[in-house]
Order: structure tokens, then C-alpha cells, then sequence
């Protein structure tokens, strides 16, 4: 297989790198930073299609279909001897009043007609599967398909794979993407580089690298804040949905909080009241998060694009370059479809039409 460059190395970068090695490709990655230091690194890693993706078909079926690849992709990684936390232990919504419990009605209706397996909780029921659930809350609606994996741990074991099968780390910013005639060139900080095909995955960043006479990608930062804290022992068994928060359980005791929604540019600033926002969403879905022990607050920038679909396609102005970017709040979850998707791509197999919605050209000619 060819040669590919990788531009951005946080899930979606180190995901394609994984799938691209994996078929025999030699892969260089190109990332100023750290492997999985952006938005990856504030990524609660929640697996919910039906939840994310509910405000989008498009969204959820792409979603769901990659939930569907994440079973073997950890499997895969963990027979290698990666460490990758992940859980299907299920997700509950928690609603508060009559008109949240309501919504939950349609919702499970909804997801009945699917064939989408779920359990509309009435209020004894959901405090009988979490019992340290504020007794505030009226109703839940339990999906049972739902998950989370650990993504700064998936990074590093997709990466630390994809490297143990040649892939190399420049660690530059890309700067410039042009086409040669036969090959397509990169210009970074340390000098320019050739590969017969170069992915731009650099999330929230892909709009600044210019490509050679083309706009910038409309790909815009939304600010994260996420909090880790711990508690003895694991408060729940199920991420938890709530009005104004979420919160992710693991085994250890730790318990993510997310997350703020920002849109304040390039920010990278964890900030007062984005820690108290989510405390208080936090204490008030779940009370004795008031005792648990404060660990970080990580900040990530998700990559949004104007319609909330990812980029993913051929570039239609430079020959050799592909998309893959502008997954915003879905960038753990669409990463294996995106892997897969990408590498079918170089090796010449065109895209599934699922991936319609998410053609680049539909913001114009890129
Ligand atoms: N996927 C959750 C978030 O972006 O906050």
C-alpha cells in the first residue's frame, strides 16, 4: 500500500494511522503537540448515538454503525497488550419535571420503531438501578447499546500500534498543502514533506492549514471544559445524562464530568465558571459528587462545522488529499468508521453512501 500522511494526531489522526498500518500502509503523522493532547484529551468518551446523534439521522446512523466496529477495534488493540478502558454498561437520561419525562415518552417511542433496545424508568425504577441519583429526578430512560471508552488511553494505544508497525511521529505544525504531479506535498516547521496521499485531520486547526488555492475549511473551535474527580468507590453504573451535564463512571472510582459548550475561538483556558457551571449540574444529578475529590479540569476544542457532520471525502481541488475532520462532539464515536472509511479511500475504494451528508463539497469547492 502507499504511503500516507497523517496531518493531527488526536483520535480521529491516530485512528486512520491504526487502520492505515494495519493495511500495510507506511504512515508519518505530522502534530505540533502531543500525540492525543487537544480535544481528544477533554473527550468524556461517550459512545451514545441515540443520544448524540438524536437531533440528526444522518448523525446517528453514521454513530451507530461505528459503536458497531468498537468491540473488535478494542479487542484488536488489547490483544496487542494496549491498555484501553471501555464499557457497554448502558446510559440513562434523567429527566426533572413532567415536560422532561414527557420528551422521554417520545424518545423511547422513537426508538422502539427502530428496534433500538431501551427501558423508560419511572422514578422508583431509576433509583433502584442508581441509587445515588437525586431523589429530585421524576423519570430516565435507560439505552442499553450505549458506552465509553477512554480516549486519552485509546490514543495512546492507537498510536503506540500504529508505530509499532513503522508509523512515525513529526512533530511540526503542518503549514501548506500543495499537489506536485505525482505526489502531494507538505510544509512544516521542520521542513517539506511528499507522500502519494495526505489526510487532513487536524480538527479544529484544519481551517489554517492552507491548501493550495482552496478556502480555508469552515471547521470552528467550541470550547470544552471537562472535569475529573474521584470517589471511593464507583458512584454508578451507567453514564448518566442529566439537563445540564453528564457524567462518565469508571471502574477506579473516577467520574468525568463534561461539558461545557464555548464558542470562544482558540481558547484553550479552563475558567471559574465553567469548573462552577459544571459542579453545580454535577451535585444537582447526582448529590454526592459534593464529596468527591476534585482531580482536574481538562479543555479540549471540538471541531465544529456549520451543520454539526464531520468532513470526511476526496479532495475534489488536490489530487491525493482527503478530509477527515469536523467530527465536533462525536469524535471518539465516528473514529472507527472514520479509520475505516479513510483507508478504503487510499487504498481506491469509494466511499459508502452513508458518508454522503459529510462530503466536503457541500461547503463549497474543496
Ligand atoms: N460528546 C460530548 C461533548 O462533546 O461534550
Amino acid at each position: 500500500m502507499s504511503d500516507v500522511l497523517v496531518i493531527g494526531g488526536g483520535v480521529i489522526g491516530c485512528g486512520i494511522a491504526h487502520a492505515l498500518t494495519t493495511r500495510g500502509a507506511e504512515v508519518t503523522l505530522v502534530d505540533p503537540g502531543t500525540v492525543g493532547g487537544g480535544a481528544s484529551r477533554a473527550s468524556a468518551g461517550m459512545l451514545a448515538p441515540f443520544s448524540e446523534g438524536r437531533h440528526h439521522l444522518a448523525l446517528q446512523a453514521l454513530g451507530a454503525l461505528s459503536l458497531s466496529r468498537y468491540d473488535a477495534l478494542v479487542h484488536a488493540l488489547v490483544d496487542e497488550g494496549w491498555r484501553v478502558p471501555y464499557t457497554r454498561t448502558g446510559s440513562i437520561e434523567v429527566a426533572f419535571d413532567a415536560a422532561g419525562a414527557t420528551a422521554l415518552d417520545g424518545v423511547a417511542a422513537a426508538l422502539a420503531r427502530d428496534r433500538i433496545a431501551c427501558e423508560r424508568l419511572d422514578r422508583p425504577s431509576l433509583l433502584a438501578l442508581e441509587p445515588a441519583v437525586s431523589t429530585d429526578a421524576v423519570a430516565g430512560l435507560r439505552i442499553l447499546a450505549h458506552g465509553a471508552v477512554d480516549v486519552p488511553a485509546l490514543v495512546s494505544a492507537l498510536w503506540r500500534s500504529a508505530a509499532s508497525r513503522g508509523a512515525r511521529l513529526v512533530q511540526s505544525r503542518a503549514h501548506r498543502i500543495s499537489s506536485t504531479t505525482s505526489e502531494v506535498r507538505v510544509d512544516t516547521g521542520v521542513g517539506s514533506f511528499k507522500a502519494s496521499r495526505v489526510v487532513l485531520a487536524a480538527g479544529c486547526w484544519a481551517g489554517q492549514v492552507d491548501v493550495d488555492g482552496v478556502a480555508p475549511l469552515p471547521v470552528q473551535p467550541v470550547r470544552g471544559q471537562l472535569l475529573a474527580l474521584r470517589t471511593e468507590s464507583p458512584a454508578l453504573d451507567h453514564t448518566l445524562w442529566g439537563p445540564d451535564c453528564y457524567l462518565v463512571p469508571w471502574a477506579d472510582g473516577t467520574m468525568l464530568v463534561g461539558a461545557t459548550v464555548e464558542h470562544v475561538g482558540f481558547d484553550q483556558r479552563a475558567t471559574a465558571a465553567g469548573v462552577r457551571q459544571l459542579l453545580q449540574a454535577a451535585t444537582a444529578l447526582l448529590p454526592p459528587v459534593a464529596d468527591a475529590a476534585f482531580l482536574e479540569v481538562r479543555v479540549g476544542l471540538r471541531p465544529a462545522t456549520l451543520d454539526e457532520l464531520p468532513i470526511v471525502g476526496a479532495s475534489q481541488r488536490v489530487d491525493g488529499l482527503i478530509y477527515a475532520t469536523g467530527h465536533y462532539r462525536n469524535g471518539a464515536l465516528l473514529m472507527p468508521l472514520t479509520a475505516e472509511a479513510v483507508a478504503e479511500l487510499v487504498g481506491g475504494t469509494p466511499l459508502d453512501p452513508i458518508w454522503a451528508p459529510c462530503d466536503p463539497q457541500r461547503f463549497g469547492s474543496y
